[in-house]
């Protein structure tokens, strides 16, 4: 058997409230109902829109939880020395962070915002990894008096950890980022110290070199939402190497790798066909791909590993609940106005505007920023026998490229419908952006089912509240 396969876990990977009905979730074999979703965690999402107001973003403490489990055993149960950061660029709500930290992850963060969010929360200094292409002078000596773990990623940044290092009293633990092309495109070589051209190694040189610094990680983040785990292997592959190079060298070896982020959730790009879990390997699978490496060193020199992710772990338990405000649809007069005549019929078709209805919703792409890239679905919270027909989702934006889903198959939808989308648990709660309008609440169904709002709906004075009135205009 090829030491490789990895058969598909059938399991609850979608997250408790995802459609469970195999024709629900297979494109070609979905039977004339498209699929709806009723509830969240055991709560009507109706009641819920009736309690927190429309638009609301719901997260699932349950999802969560359900998947740093798996997360944590599909690499423990391959390699024990294993730990964890939550990537909070992915979504820093407080009530998130403390769930993964209560699981045992520590905080990955990148930016000075992000330090001071996670010391606010209760992670303690030895409990953040710093990344980011830009650390200033400040948040850098927070850092390394707060004992956090600063991943280096140029040469000037290198100069001022080493002007901070000489004043500083004791050793300064530091990991290198590090770039390298692990097989697939685009490689993402804005980051770090390029391997292959031997700069990671001078870099890596001259941290060790250097008494007040100590190197404790080498660390590569190859990219998000990939689909390959044979990458990691690669990847894995390579910074194994560079670590035995500088043990052979200047023998040190170097006691953690980190391989970062980019593990995909459950989610369909724009183009592709499901069913998703065709297209997007199981956890597992990348586990298997970066600890077959590591186990074949012998046991006394594998490294501890170290991983970063955020999009896995928190898409799935984000939903965002819309309701639909108007309906639009140029095919709606073709298909009771009879005299619709040949050439407007021509111009629609050139349009291509002839065979899709239009919903306008009350949350538009300032709330899904990932809807640029990701086909998210769309769940009436409704059963409707009807089939489903071409349809187009327009955000509430004054903006012509407002739209969430270009083409999607829904059934016949009426003003006051409410809508689920799903999975939008990553990365849109922290690109959101205050145009137009005020930002909605955010609910967590906790494990004991019931809602906590854990961030409040905008006010005026909260958008307004930074902003000076220059006195000469106050007259
Ligand atoms: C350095 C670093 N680590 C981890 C992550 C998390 O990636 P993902 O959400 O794909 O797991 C990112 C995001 O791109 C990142 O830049």
């Amino acid at each position: 058997m090829d030491r490789s396969y990895v058969p598909p876990v059938i399991s609850g990977e979608l997250g408790r409230n995802a459609p469970r009905v195999a024709e629900d979730r297979n494109f070609y074999a979905r039977g004339p109902r498209a699929p709806s979703l009723f509830q969240i965690d055991g709560l009507p999402v109706t009641g819920l829109i009736e309690e927190f107001g429309s638009p609301l973003f719901v997260f699932s403490e349950y999802d969560l939880r359900a998947k740093a489990k798996r997360m944590r055993e599909a690499f423990r149960s391959r390699y024990q020395k294993t730990s964890f950061a939550w990537s909070m660029k992915t979504n820093y709500l407080g009530a998130i962070c403390k769930i993964f930290k209560s699981e045992g992850w520590i905080a990955e963060v990148v930016s000075q915002f992000e330090y001071e969010k996670a010391r606010k929360i209760g992670f303690d200094g030895s409990e953040i990894v710093f990344n980011g292409p830009y650390k200033p002078r400040s948040a850098l000596k927070a850092a390394i008096d707060d004992g956090a773990l600063i991943q280096i990623d140029n040469w000037d940044e290198l100069s001022l950890v080493e002007e901070l290092a000489s004043e500083h009293g004791k050793v300064i633990e530091v990991g290198l980022r590090v770039w390298l092309d692990p097989g697939i495109k685009p490689v993402w070589s804005k980051f770090g110290f390029a391997l292959e051209n031997g700069e990671a190694e001078r870099a890596a040189t001259r941290i060790i070199d250097n008494p007040k610094l100590q190197l404790h990680t080498l660390h590569s983040h190859i990219g998000t939402y990939i689909l390959m785990p044979d990458a990691y292997a690669v990847t894995a592959k390579k910074l194994v190497q560079l670590r035995e190079q500088l043990r052979r060298k200047h023998h040190h070896l170097v006691p953690y790798l980190n391989l970062g982020g980019g593990f995909p959730s459950q989610s369909l790009l724009h183009g592709f066909l499901g069913p998703v879990e065709q297209v997007v390997p199981p956890i597992e699978a990348f586990a298997t791909a970066i600890t077959e490496v590591l186990r074949e060193l012998p046991p006394a020199e594998q490294p501890m590993l170290r991983l970063e992710s955020g999009r896995y772990l928190v898409d799935e338990a984000g939903y965002l609940l819309s309701t639909v405000i108007a309906v639009k649809g140029v095919n709606r007069p073709m298909l009771t106005d009879e005299g619709l005549s040949a050439r407007a019929y021509k111009e629609r078709m050139i349009l291509n505007e002839d065979s899709r209805i239009g919903y306008v919703i009350d949350a538009g792409i300032n709330l899904l920023y990932t809807s640029a890239w990701y086909q998210f679905q769309i769940l009436p919270a409704r059963a409707i026998d009807a089939p489903p027909v071409p349809s187009r989702i327009y955000g509430s934006l004054c903006m012509a490229i407002d739209v969430i889903r270009d083409h999607v198959d829904l059934p016949p939808l009426e003003t006051g419908d409410i809508l689920t989308i799903h999975p939008v648990g990553a990365y849109n709660i922290t690109q959101w952006m205050q145009f137009i309008q005020y930002r909605p609440a955010v609910v967590l169904i906790g494990s004991d089912g019931k809602a906590d709002i854990i961030r409040a709906r905008e006010t005026l004075e909260d958008v307004c509240g930074p902003e000076r009135m220059p006195e000469h205009l106050t007259k």
